[in-house]
């Protein structure tokens, strides 16, 4: 029989921050990169962009290094006194993966944002992981190549985030995520060896993919130090449509039809319902025209000369209007497309100051159930009584449904709902064949939710592989699963 005692036993036990270990990590790092014993300095570190502010906790100190035989000192020194580190990029984050819920020490990588090097004869980059996403294809573009990731917070999201949670986004329809691009790291691991692993190989098999494994682990199983991308030729020619709907079933109805009847793979197909438009142009004090339309699609079609592009998004403004569009409107000049996609980029952004009870979600299912799904959310909408204003990555599936809370509420009736709310999507989001993160992670955020749609064999892997590459549970403990029960 356990007693309370030989369960206490068995958790692992952290130290807290004092002011002897805090003068440690200053001899490591300088005193000028660490912040201690400073609420006010450390509380924007207590979040990302997660709305409820449930999902916040303090670190007990900041640290920002400079290289990566610093980031391996502070993490060997880190497990020597066992204190957690929570690596952390720009904070845009939309799981709590960067949030340090056993407290301990934020790694914050912003000093380590440099180009290492730029390949334009192997078509690569290696960068440092604090570097802004948007900044690697404002390097590139003049030389006719570009990086295919395309998160909404590319504008000011890290490359070493994007990496640590497989950024999806925009473009994923046609160009994938961004686990396609990562052909090479450096990491520093969770004990503090400093290990490479692959290069600028397209091809490469010696031994388990770990570059693999390490995307998309969020922060739990290694830093990376450096980060190498596979880069594209730049398309020479795009144009963007916004194809206007009355409902939201009619528009998410063509999505797939676009890939299979219309036999075209476009860069991206967004849609946004007409709660997720107003709000944003209301936020943004934008005026774009056709704001009523109960659902738009915002579809990129890019390409090698202009003369294909025009046929393939005339092909699919023909298919939308014989499929129930009211009309499509080709914006075929930088000004238009701009104020089209930045009312795209800026709707997670908008609900959050408009509502911060609300919970963004990043269900993902197969691109043919996604009329279904859109359905159910309207039954589950009704049933709850609140309303799920719905956007996203309808091209590959990947919606994001926001459940916001009823203004008539208690914020206790909401606390107590949402989870049962929750518990439904993800439910019917499994029994279409999908999943409960398509790009933003588990992080803390959704990790209670797991066993709902993955195997406790599964969950059983994912711990081994964490407990064998951390033993002392270092490295961001407590995300995608409990670490400490
Ligand atoms: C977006 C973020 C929320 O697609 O993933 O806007
Ligand atoms: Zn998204």
């Amino acid at each position: 029989m356990k007693t309370k005692g030989s369960i206490k036993k068995r958790r692992l036990r952290y130290n807290h921050m004092t002011p002897k270990l805090a003068a440690e990590l200053c001899k490591i790092s300088g005193e000028k990169y660490v912040i201690y014993d400073d609420k006010e300095k450390l509380e924007p570190y207590s979040h990302d962009e997660v709305a409820e502010t449930q999902y916040a906790h303090m670190p007990e100190a900041l640290v920002r290094p400079g290289s990566t035989t610093e980031v391996s000192s502070i993490i060997k020194w880190a497990n020597r006194r066992k204190v957690p580190v929570t690596p952390r990029g720009a904070g845009s984050g939309l799981s709590g993966g960067a949030v340090p819920i056993h407290g301990g020490v934020v790694m914050h990588m912003d000093r380590m944002n440099k180009v290492v090097e730029y390949d334009r004869i192997n078509m690569t980059i290696t960068v440092e992981p604090g570097m802004v996403t948007n900044d690697i294809n404002d390097l590139i573009k003049g030389d006719g190549l570009f990086y295919a990731g395309y998160p909404m917070s590319l504008e000011t999201c890290y490359i070493g985030g994007n990496v640590a949670e497989n950024a999806g986004g925009g473009k994923a329809v046609k160009y994938g995520v961004t686990a396609r691009y990562v052909i090479g790291l450096e990491i520093v691991t969770p004990t503090g060896d400093i290990i490479t692993l692959g290069g600028k190989l397209v091809k490469d098999v010696t031994g388990y993919n770990v570059i693999q494994l390490m995307v998309g682990s969020e922060g739990t199983l290694g830093v990376f130090t450096k980060i190498t991308l596979r880069l594209m030729p730049l398309p020479k020619a795009n144009v963007d449509l916004l194809c206007l709907f009355k409902t939201p079933d009619e528009a998410i109805a063509v999505v797939p039809k676009i890939m299979t009847a219309g036999g075209i793979i476009p860069t991206a197909i967004e849609f946004m319902d007409k709660t997720s438009v107003q709000t944003t142009c209301q936020y943004l004090n934008e005026s774009i025209p056709y704001q009523q339309a109960g659902a738009m699609l915002l579809i990129t079609v890019d390409g090698p000369n202009a003369a294909q592009v025009e046929q393939e998004y005339e092909a699919i403004g023909e298919l939308c209007m014989k499929n129930g569009a009211i009309e499509v409107y080709v914006a075929d000049n930088f000004t238009t497309s701009q104020r089209i996609w930045n009312v795209r980029k800026n709707i997670a952004e908008a609900f959050k100051v408009i509502s911060p009870h609300q919970s963004l979600e990043d269900i993902v299912v197969p691109i043919a159930s996604i009329p279904e799904m859109v359905r159910e959310l309207q039954v589950l909408s009704k049933k709850y009584g609140v309303s799920i204003p719905c956007y996203g990555h309808a091209g590959d599936g990947n919606l994001h449904a926001t459940p916001v809370m009823n203004p008539a509420w208690t914020l206790k009736r909401w606390n107590d709902t949402l989870p049962n709310i929750l518990i439904d999507l993800y439910t019917i989001t499994s029994r279409l064949g999908g999943t409960i993160s398509g790009e933003h992670g588990i992080g803390h955020k959704r990790k209670k939710y797991m066993p709902l749609v993955v195997s406790k064999e599964y969950l059983g892997m994912l711990r081994s592989i964490k407990k064998a590459l951390d033993p002392n549970s270092i490295l961001n403990p407590g995300k995608i699963f409990n670490t400490l029960a």
